[in-house]
């Protein structure tokens, strides 16, 4: 097994290097890579490209990322690895104000395979928020839920407004964290990210379907038109019309997906 030799320093990325060194990730890799699982660790589920696994105690997560085809090896050359461009698109996040998990230690396998320790981030993904930590029927936490929608619909405005397209913005992507005044959002899985000065209209309208993609059930219209004004407040380069056409069409475009789905 190969490492990676530039590895960031545990201490730097904020990890109490007595609790866990960055030989002993290493090490841990090694294990995980082979399908084991060392003391501490728990597979999280995962798409079919990756293998993740978490250490609660330690609040850090193993991603493994498998080749997705023989394409990428060609792309890996032109745009970086699958785990490198997970690892700068983080860092950009970061530096640009927006929450996003810290690398903490990453290094190769045999098979075209690499791997990437980050922090964990607080909080469970907006899915969980929509569906049952604030449940759309429940009269008690209805402020709040609005309260969630319209800062979520901040954030997102702010990511698009400050050209940051992400690659998969599915709704478990963001995670959601109650701070004492507001909602702290973090993105994680930025590996397909992308950033262009103005944000285009389509990829903004990729991004919104996938956050549309919630039964009526689960995400009603008045919580829908909600997200949109907080996001729509945000970018300056969207005029009402262009914004509504947007809202509308992402929206129809999650429906007929859902239906293609059966889910509707
Ligand atoms: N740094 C992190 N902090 C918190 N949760 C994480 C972190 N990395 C991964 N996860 C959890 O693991 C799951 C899978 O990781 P993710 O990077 O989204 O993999 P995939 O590409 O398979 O979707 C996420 O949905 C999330 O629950
Ligand atoms: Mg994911």
């Amino acid at each position: 097994m190969r490492f990676h030799l530039e590895l960031n320093p545990v201490e730097d990325a904020g990890i109490n290097s007595q609790q866990i060194s960055e030989e002993e990730l290493h090490n841990c890799a090694q294990l995980l890579a082979d399908q084991q699982l060392p003391a501490g660790w728990q597979v999280v589920a995962s798409s079919g490209f990756a293998h993740v696994a978490h250490n609660s105690e330690l609040q850090v997560f193993y991603k493994e990322f498998l080749p997705r085809s023989p394409v990428e090896k060609i792309k890996a050359l032109i745009k970086g690895s699958r785990a490198t461009r997970a690892r700068k698109h983080s860092e950009a996040l970061l530096k640009a104000g927006f929450n996003a998990p810290q690398n903490l230690a990453w290094g190769q396998l045999p098979g075209a395979r690499e791997y990437l320790f980050t922090r964990a981030v607080a909080g469970a993904g907006v899915s969980t928020w929509i569906k049952s930590k604030l449940p759309r029927q429940e009269a008690v936490e209805l402020q709040e839920r609005r309260k969630f929608l319209r800062e979520l619909g901040v954030f997102i405005g702010r990511l698009h407004g400050t050209g940051f397209i992400h690659g998969d913005l599915r709704t478990s992507n963001i995670l959601a964290h109650r701070g004492i005044e507001h909602f702290e959002f973090s993105l994680i899985d930025n590996e397909r990210n992308v950033q262009y000065r103005p944000p285009p209209g389509k990829l903004m309208l990729k991004n919104l379907m996938q956050l549309n993609m919630h039964t009526p059930a689960e995400l009603g219209r008045s919580d829908r038109l909600r997200f949109f004004h907080s996001w729509h407040s945000q970018i300056r380069e969207l005029s009402p019309l262009e914004a509504k056409l947007i809202a509308i069409e992402s929206y129809q475009w999650a429906m007929r997906r859902l239906h293609a789905k059966g889910k509707l």
